[in-house]
């Protein structure tokens, strides 16, 4: 999960470096570092911490180099140190090497290279790759680079820079992400489009086992047999401004305002309002295999695992087919029922998470057909899926998941209707009602927007709690798991979600006087019991906040605070209410003065499981 960054031509390459992985910083922050080419050496600075802390060190020095790799890290194998920071270097200093993910044998490989007479200077996993390169280089980058990826097993993507041919980078991938960046008379590699969109729009996306030579003017890609593959150049559409924060304090608030937008662009071209009908044309699976369908599983990790359960009882309600939530890291070693006539759904935004990507492989193993929710195109989710639902919500660079979330139900709700429309689980009147309501969404959410001097409010009195309670019932429950999810991970702030109906089976017993309770009441079928569970919390002395409808105006009389949502069908409610959620949990995250996009301990892209 760190982020690469290599470039090659005739300008000076460091402060293309230090901008690429800012661009990164996203996907590991606690060291980085970069190593150059001068004439007759190479030269290194890393440093753990922020990347301001290694532009300082590096200030003005090897202005005159043309070519380099740069890193940002999150550590797994080895604690954030300088030494353990990327690049590492052979014994000889010819090489060096930056790395993204996990050697597994490199224990092993250590050994025996310390044998062979190479000494370690850190603790990573990493160091085997550049020391392994040494031993097997005759001169030739791509025959040694091969030989490498033969000895080790694992995952990475990698660059190295060799003191020997200069003006080359040879890199690999294996389960991580790695592009290259086409330019005139220079060229570049990163983790990803970011790091690069400033330089170019022309790229390749490399795949597993492929090998890539990279000079200043020419890129060639190699196969894990050396034989040359040809690529299509994937022209980039986003621009640069969607890659930055425009204005706002913080990645995350300007990702929770793009959700308006991000629902309209993925409902958009799915939606067929004459024939009230949804088409999604890049779904292979017809009438007959849909029939064939006899249960669903759904999985995924965090925010997306999330996502899945509004899933289960949206599927449930709308296809009629019995369908399973499993967080990803459960999923994959349950050895679960899977069967050639299982639908397997992964949801991911990044595309990229170890755990979700491995139970999208296991249940292929197991015959079943995986339809991937995914955000990034090209990603190894997008990739080895049978089908893909794309979220068009852009790149979502803060930690914590918000415009993904959001446009990860707009697809589900997609997906639920055109199976139920295949499988004739859903009437025209319902579909008609549904897709009315998707189409009011956008509008809708902007709306709650503009609730934000008033959220922001409510949110300083949040930030001085140290514990609070989510609760509801049937989706409304669903969307308490993201809301305190939200809140714990940028606030610090304890937070725990219970279907509203459980609380007395236990933790009823921690809600006396002045604890907060989030209550959300908008699912009709079960709104009296919700407001019966709100009595009891109430009795006890909780200071309850609701987030209701805003024709509800009877329960904003029960409770301390109430935010409301603007009126919907109860089955597209969770799109609305889980906005509030995200703004109260940013602002008082902000109140506590958290690092709000970069939250302590985690990163945005869990390549490793
Ligand atoms: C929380 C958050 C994480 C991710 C999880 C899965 O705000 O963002 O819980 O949802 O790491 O990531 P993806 O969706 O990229 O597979």
């Amino acid at each position: 999960m760190c982020g690469i960054v290599g470039y090659v031509g005739h300008k000076s390459a460091v402060p293309i470096l230090l901008k690429g992985l800012k661009k990164l910083e996203y996907r590991g922050y606690d060291s980085a570092g970069i190593a150059v080419l001068n004439s007759g050496s190479i030269d290194v600075v890393k440093k753990v911490g922020k990347l301001e802390v290694l532009e300082e060190h590096v200030g003005h020095k090897n202005g005159g180099a043309c070519i380099g790799i740069g890193h940002t890290r999150w550590a797994t194998h080895g604690r954030p140190s300088d030494t353990n920071a990327h690049p590492h270097t052979d014994c000889t200093g010819r090489f060096a090497v930056v790395h993204n993910g996990i050697i597994e044998n490199f224990q092993e490989l250590r050994g025996w290279l310390k044998e062979e007479g190479h000494s370690f200077k850190s603790e990573t996993d990493t160091e085997v790759l550049v020391h392994l390169f040494e031993h097997f280089y005759r001169g030739d980058l791509v025959t040694a680079l091969r030989q490498v990826m033969e000895k080790v097993e694992g995952s990475y993507a990698m660059v190295i820079l060799s003191l020997e041919n200069p003006g080359q980078l040879i890199a690999a991938r294996q389960d991580n992400p790695l592009i290259v960046g086409l330019g005139e008379g220079e060229n570049f590699i990163a983790s990803d489009i970011p790091a690069i969109l400033e330089h170019t729009r022309q790229t390749y996306i490399l795949n597993d086992g492929e090998v890539v030579l990279v000079t200043s003017d020419q890129v060639q890609v190699f196969d894990r047999q050396g034989n040359p593959v040809h690529k299509e150049v994937f022209h980039v559409q986003w621009d640069m401004e969607a890659a930055e924060k425009g204005g706002y304090d913080h990645f995350m608030i300007k990702e929770i305002c793009e959700q308006p937008k991000a629902i309209r662009d993925t409902l958009k071209g799915r939606l067929d309002l004459e024939k009230k009908k949804v088409v999604l044309k890049e779904i292979g699976l017809d009438k007959e295999a849909i029939e064939r369908i006899d249960r669903i599983f759904i999985t995924a990790c965090g925010t997306a695992y999330h996502a899945g359960l509004v899933g289960k009882y949206v599927i449930e309600r709308m296809v009629q087919i019995p369908v399973e939530v499993d967080i990803a890291s459960e999923f994959r070693y349950r050895d679960p029922l899977i069967t050639e006539n299982s639908l397997v759904i992964v949801i991911s935004q990044s595309g990229e998470t170890a755990d979700t990507l491995a139970a999208l492989r296991m249940a292929q193993k197991k015959g079943a057909r995986v339809l991937a929710i995914t955000n990034v195109v090209g990603s190894s989710v997008a990739r080895e899926a049978d089908d893909v639902i794309y979220t068009w919500a852009g790149p979502e660079i803060a930690v914590a998941s918000t415009k993904a979330y959001v446009t990860q139900l707009i697809a589900i709700y997609l997906l639920s209707c055109y199976l139920g429309q295949l499988r004739g689980t859903v009437s025209g009147e319902q579909l008609e009602e549904i897709i009315e309501a998707l189409v009011r969404l956008p509008g809708q959410a902007e709306a709650v927007l503009k609730q934000q001097t008033q959220i922001r409010e409510m949110a300083r009195r949040w930030a001085k709690w140290e514990d609070a309670f989510f609760i509801g019932r049937s989706l409304d429950y669903a969307v308490a798991m993201e809301g305190q999810l939200k809140l714990k991970e940028i606030s610090y702030i304890h937070a725990e979600a219970y279907a509203a109906g459980e609380l007395k089976h236990g933790t009823l017993a921690l809600i006396v006087e002045g604890v907060p309770v989030i209550v959300l009441a908008t699912q009709k079928e079960v709104y009296e019991k919700t407001i019966s569970n709100l009595q009891e919390v109430k009795a006890r002395g909780a200071y309850i906040t609701a987030v209701a409808f805003e024709s509800d105006q009877e329960i904003g009389k029960l409770v301390e605070e109430t935010i409301y949502i603007p009126d919907t069908i109860s089955l597209v409610a969770p799109v609305l209410t889980v906005i509030p959620l995200q703004l109260l949990a940013y602002y008082a995250a902000v109140e506590r003065g958290s690092d709000v996009d970069k939250p302590r301990n985690l990163a945005k892209s869990v390549t490793v499981e």
